[in-house]
Parts: C-alpha cells; sequence; structure tokens
C-alpha cells in the first residue's frame, strides 16, 4: 500500500501559489449561475398567486378560472404566445399543468404552473457531472481551482448528504422524456388555428424553440450517464445490435467531447426562450410569422 503524500501547499481560503488569474473561471462562472438560478426563480415564481407578483402573471388576473384549460390560456398568462392561433409554449412552463384544475389538490392551487415541472431540469442540471465542478468551484470554493485552498479543509469527494448526486441517472431518463415533450411543443408552434381552420406556419417564435430543443438534445445526449447507458456498459462491441450500440456511443462521445460548451448555451437558451415569449405577451415584441400561418 502507498503512503499518499501532500504537497507543501499555502493554506487559508484562496491562498495559493499560483500566479495565473485562476479566478477568473469560478468568478464567471458564479455570475453566470447566479444570474440563471435568479433568472429561473423569479419566472418560476411569477405565475403563482402571489401578491408579490400582482401585476404581472396569472395572479394579477381576473379570468383565472377560465384559463384552467389550456385552450382559454391567452385570457391570462405570460407563459405562452397566443397570437394568430399559434401556441408557443415558454419551455420553462412545459409540460403545462395548471394547478387551478380539479387534477391537482387544491392545497398545491397556489403554485406557479412552472413549479410542477422546474424540478426535473434542476435536478437534472444540479446533478450534473460538468455543473458539479463548476458549482463547487464557483459557490462553494471548494476548491476554487486547482492548487488552491479551501475554506473548509480539504476536499473528501462526494459523501453523505451529497450521495444524491447519485441520482443524476434517473434525471436522465426524466431529461430524454423531457426532450420529446418539447419537440411536441415544436410541433404545436407550427399548428395556426382559426375556428375549424388549421394551416401550417413557422413564427421567430416556432425557430427560437426549435433551437432550444436543438441544444438540449446535444446537452443530454452527451450526458456521461447517457454515454454509459448506450454503450458503455459493454466489455466490448460485436456485431448486429453490437455494431449498433458501438455507433451510437461514438455518436455520444463526440457530444460528451464539449459537455461543458453544450451545458453552457443549451442553459443561456433556455432562459432566452422563456424571455422571448415573456416579452411578446407582454406586448413588447411580437412573435413575427415567418412563413404560413393563418
Ligand atoms: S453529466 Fe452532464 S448531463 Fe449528465
Amino acid at each position: 500500500m502507498v503512503n499518499a503524500k501532500r504537497l507543501p501547499m499555502a493554506r487559508g481560503l484562496g491562498k495559493t501559489e499560483r500566479i495565473d488569474a485562476w479566478w477568473k473561471s469560478p468568478l464567471a462562472m458564479s455570475i453566470y449561475l447566479g444570474i440563471a438560478v435568479i433568472y429561473a426563480s423569479w419566472r418560476g415564481f411569477m405565475e403563482a398567486d402571489f401578491w408579490i407578483f400582482e401585476g404581472f402573471g396569472a395572479s394579477a388576473c381576473e379570468n383565472w378560472d377560465v384559463a384552467k384549460t389550456l385552450d382559454d390560456v391567452s385570457v391570462c398568462q405570460t407563459m405562452a404566445i397566443e397570437s394568430e392561433g399559434s401556441h408557443v409554449l415558454s419551455p420553462l412552463y412545459s409540460p403545462l399543468i395548471f394547478p387551478k384544475s380539479d387534477l391537482v389538490p387544491k392545497m398545491f392551487w397556489w403554485m406557479s404552473p412552472a413549479m410542477f415541472i422546474l424540478i426535473i431540469p434542476a435536478g437534472f442540471r444540479g446533478t450534473c457531472y460538468y455543473y458539479r465542478k463548476a458549482y463547487y468551484r464557483s459557490f462553494m470554493a471548494n476548491p476554487a481551482a486547482c492548487a488552491v485552498s479551501t475554506p473548509f479543509g480539504d476536499y473528501n469527494g462526494e459523501r453523505r448528504l451529497f450521495l444524491f448526486q447519485n441520482l443524476h441517472r434517473y434525471f436522465m431518463y426524466l431529461a430524454v422524456a423531457y426532450l420529446f415533450i418539447l419537440s411536441f411543443d415544436v410541433y404545436l408552434a407550427t399548428q395556426f388555428h382559426e375556428g375549424n381552420s388549421d394551416s401550417f406556419g413557422i413564427s421567430v417564435g416556432t425557430l427560437v424553440l426549435a433551437i432550444n430543443v436543438l441544444l438540449l438534445s446535444g446537452y443530454t445526449l452527451g450526458c456521461h450517464s447517457f454515454r454509459h447507458m448506450v454503450g458503455g456498459i459493454k466489455d466490448q462491441f460485436g456485431g448486429g445490435v453490437g455494431k449498433t450500440a458501438e455507433a451510437c456511443w461514438k455518436a455520444c462521445t463526440g457530444l460528451n467531447k464539449h459537455h461543458n460548451k453544450w451545458a453552457i448555451f443549451s442553459l443561456f437558451w433556455v432562459m432566452f426562450s422563456d424571455f422571448y415569449v415573456y416579452m411578446c405577451t407582454s406586448g413588447v415584441w411580437t412573435d413575427i410569422v415567418l412563413m404560413g400561418g393563418l
């Protein structure tokens, strides 16, 4: 058994022998993730029945009872654009579950539709290998960077409370299902209705949702757990099914190499997609129809 030797190292919060700008990356990441968390929380709570959001979302709506069904969502909402019969739903609110429906117990009626489903993307990203490194460094400084002293003693791995990180593979299953739901939202955003007439169309909102699915697919299908599921559990690839598994594994590996970039860009685009819907439903922007429509 080899005894581990510790190299001499400066001790104390942020102490290090490094002379490069090691703090830039964790600082930038803490700002980026901080903004994303604050924005998602603000939007997630906006449609809740809180006085604090009076004047913004569902809590300001006098026709809330009418809005219980999806068809009537346009009477009071900031979660979906309903222009010219198209339906562009914010990814933060998809799938749209109205708390004030007969399906949901009354004790949950104060909640926002986003609060029912944000647990899935939040759980998936929160337990992601890449984000773990990012927020351990940015928010806990544990450690803030390689060869930089930690404020709470040495890093000892993910134990005790941190064992919940092992749930990542289960969140991954849900996240894959989520891709189908968001793809269906893109389809809905191409369907324009008025009365009995339906027609195909593409608006800027449709493209925004399509790009969102593309980026989320790159992020989800490059997940370490997904890669392991499609090919990593095998010792070697053989013919037939093995060849297919190998091809999938190679495709996932290609995405996995840039997992950090997919993670950052997809997060940005989810927020932007929601912001786009919010701006359009608030009347600041207009969702321009580029092709077809009514
Ligand atoms: S490791 Fe990042 S999503 Fe699975």
